[in-house]
């Protein structure tokens, strides 16, 4: 790995909020006081109703119980909008950059707080009520942000699904959440192509059951059918509500969304986040990761249907008052160019994206980017996986200039917010490393066995204590809350990553030790993959695994068995991995699939992952013990067919 080192500059430990000084003061009170901490950090959000507890969480597994602030009365679009609105109404809180380049607009603070205010009344309109949950599945458009705010603005609690979910995952979705309520919109717009979001909707909510109102939000103005009684344009709704809804209020641990996440076993799970704690603490780490100062133009590249997107899209930013850019579109249309010429265009200064992204533009050589000025960039972020020394050396050269500090944001759907990270003015940059703690956050390496290591170390990583943003549980039920995260080590949250730990106490994360793949930055599990694919008539049995690929980070290799009376073939190939496309979504489809006529099982029938996560990786000097197989022999068809990364 390398162990280049980048120091902090003058400019940068000057100009921050916080520099290497103030981190380790702040780092030591944050750990020593943690109640006298996030007692006083809490006062950056409005308050109806002032908390007197700050802190009441238990890790131990027989009794986990996170919660924060948990007697203050808060609202969430209150502090994102209406707080804003004496001393910011005039200043621009979103600017949307359409698919198209020639679309765009602006959308001040005050036009924010009318349109989520009118969104709020439609969605009372159609009977949600404090608490409900409602489904958004829409593009990234202005109204995915209204749409969330609206919820938090009457208390219902959103449950976005990524628009490139197939049917089958929204129906789980809206089945798990209990939701009778989803807004879609009519067609998505990505790279040029449309996406049907009102038919996958119509498909998910035959499937599910319980829908009770579709509200469609036009986005291409395309056609399509409208069930009488359960489906309304949230256009011809919304012109005859007022701009004005009062702002519900909230508990602190009132839940303020839903966002599913996927495991290593079973369905994904319903990942809760509540009110105060979350917003408190995703506004401050947007303010300090990225020393983010009033007047910067901010761009986060995720999507809302992720947790990055609703918490650095939405929550930390509008929270703080900033302007951030949506974007509906992808990397490389209409161009190649296209992040650095929407950079150009908004004079974006601190721009958020993801290694994969990174790696992918990086093929098409530095002229793209060297042809755009990017002079407005002061920071650049990386988030969703491991970035690999030679992407960030590119990322930091090309893209930024050799100017702008890179923050390498290590964090979970689960953490609400960045937990391990640089900032920018206090810490020392290497390659690859996420460094170091954020306030209050104590990691800890551990072995198999859970011992604690010291010093410079290599095992699993383990938060010791809770933040304010961490979830709470998994939605009805939280016994796989427990088991998930708590059982593992005991009195510890397993992140389920593993990592290093070097002699400077910086963090290196090496991936998931887990069966969870990390593919561009999303996580599959592999049991989702498994059980799409054995519900192909033709497959008897499947074995997924995660092989390292160039762009994506991870690949999704599976391993497949047909019933007796199939063949393997191209067309069989591709056949499956439409049907994948089709069940989870385009994410999840396999890039390599191996015809196996039997998979490596122990005597007691379980299938010896590591050994196929070892053929998948090329690795077959390193196999370990295969004494302890069914039948060996397996072993040797397996190398002999395996498939060719790339
Ligand atoms: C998993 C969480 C956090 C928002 C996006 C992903 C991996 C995330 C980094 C990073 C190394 C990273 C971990 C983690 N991950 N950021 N900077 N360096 N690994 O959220 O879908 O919940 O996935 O992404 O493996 O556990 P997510």
């Amino acid at each position: 790995m390398s162990e280049k080192v980048y120091d902090v500059t003058t400019e940068w430990s000057s100009r921050a909020y916080i520099d290497d000084a103030k981190y380790r003061e702040m780092y030591a009170a944050s750990l020593k006081d943690p109640v006298a901490f996030w007692g006083e950090e809490g006062k950056r959000i409005h308050w109806f109703t002032p908390y007197t507890k700050v802190k009441n969480t238990s890790f131990d597994p027989h009794n986990v119980s996170i919660k924060w602030y948990e007697d203050g009365v808060t609202n969430v679009a209150y502090n994102c909008l209406d707080r804003h609105l004496a001393t910011r109404g005039d200043q621009v809180a979103i600017i949307w950059e359409g698919d198209n380049p020639d679309e765009d607009k602006k959308i001040t603070y005050r036009e924010l707080y009318e349109e989520v205010c009118r969104f709020a009344n439609v969605l009372k309109a159609r009977g949600v009520k404090k608490g409900d949950r409602v489904t958004i599945y829409l593009p990234m458009i202005p109204e995915a942000a209204y749409a969330m705010l609206a919820c938090a603005r009457i208390g219902a609690v959103h449950s976005v699904v990524f628009g490139g979910f197939s049917p089958d995952s929204l129906a789980g979705r809206i089945e798990d959440a209990g939701s009778t309520v989803v807004v879609t919109a009519d067609e998505g717009l990505r790279g040029g192509r449309k996406v049907p979001l009102k038919l996958n909707a119509d498909a998910a909510a035959d499937r599910a059951g319980g829908v009770e109102s579709i509200i469609v939000v036009r986005r291409t103005g395309g056609s399509v059918p409208m069930r009488s009684g359960r489906d309304v344009f949230y256009d011809e709704m919304a012109k005859n509500m007022p701009a004005e809804c009062a702002a519900a209020e909230m508990n602190a641990e009132d839940p303020l969304f839903i966002l599913y996440t996927s495991g290593s076993t079973g369905k994904p799970k319903g990942v809760l986040h509540t009110t105060g704690g979350y917003l408190v603490y995703a506004a401050m780490t947007h303010q300090y990761v990225f020393d983010y100062h009033d007047g910067d133009i901010y761009w986060c590249t995720a999507d809302v249907g992720w947790v990055t997107g609703h918490s650095y899209i939405v929550y930390g930013p509008l929270a703080n008052g900033a302007t951030t850019l949506m974007f509906e579109g992808v990397p490389n249309y209409p161009t190649i160019g296209r992040f650095w010429e929407v950079i150009d265009k908004h004079k974006v200064n601190i721009f958020y994206t993801a290694p994969t992204a990174i790696r992918s533009l990086m093929q098409a050589g530095e002229e793209p980017v060297k042809k755009t000025s990017r002079a407005s960039l002061r920071l650049l972020g990386s988030v969703g996986e491991p970035i690999n020394p030679e992407a960030w050396e590119w990322y930091h050269r090309v893209v930024g200039d050799d100017r702008c500090p890179i923050v390498d944001t290590w964090w979970q759907t689960e953490t609400g917010g960045i937990l391990i990270t640089p900032l920018p003015g206090a810490t020392k940059l290497k390659p690859g490393s996420a460094t170091r703690p954020f306030f209050g956050v104590v990691p800890e390496v551990v072995d198999a066995n859970g011992l604690v290591l010291d010093g410079a170390c290599e095992g699993n990583l383990v938060l010791a204590d809770s933040w304010p943003g961490q979830m709470r549980t998994v939605y009805g039920d939280h016994d796989r809350f427990v088991q998930t995260y708590f059982a593992t080590y005991a009195g510890k949250y397993f992140t389920g990553d593993g990592c290093r730990r070097d002699a400077d106490g910086f963090y290196w994360i090496t991936g998931r030790v887990d069966d969870v793949i990390n593919v561009s930055g999303h996580r599959m599990g592999t049991a989702e993959v498994e059980s799409a694919l054995v519900a192909h008539p033709k497959v008897s049995e499947a074995a997924v695994v995660g092989y390292p690929h160039d762009i994506k980070g991870q690949g999704i290799y599976a391993y497949v068995t047909l019933m007796s009376g199939f063949e393997p073939s191209e067309e069989l190939r591709k056949e499956l991995v439409n049907w994948v496309r089709k069940e989870i979504g385009p994410i999840a489809s396999p890039d390599l699939i191996q015809f196996a006529p039997g998979l490596p099982k122990t005597r007691s029938g379980k299938i010896m992952r590591r050994i196929l996560r070892k053929i998948a990786e090329d690795e077959f000097g390193n196999l370990g013990d295969t004494s302890t197989l069914a039948d060996p022999g397996v072993v040797d068809d397996l190398i002999g067919n395996r498939q060719n990364r790339r």
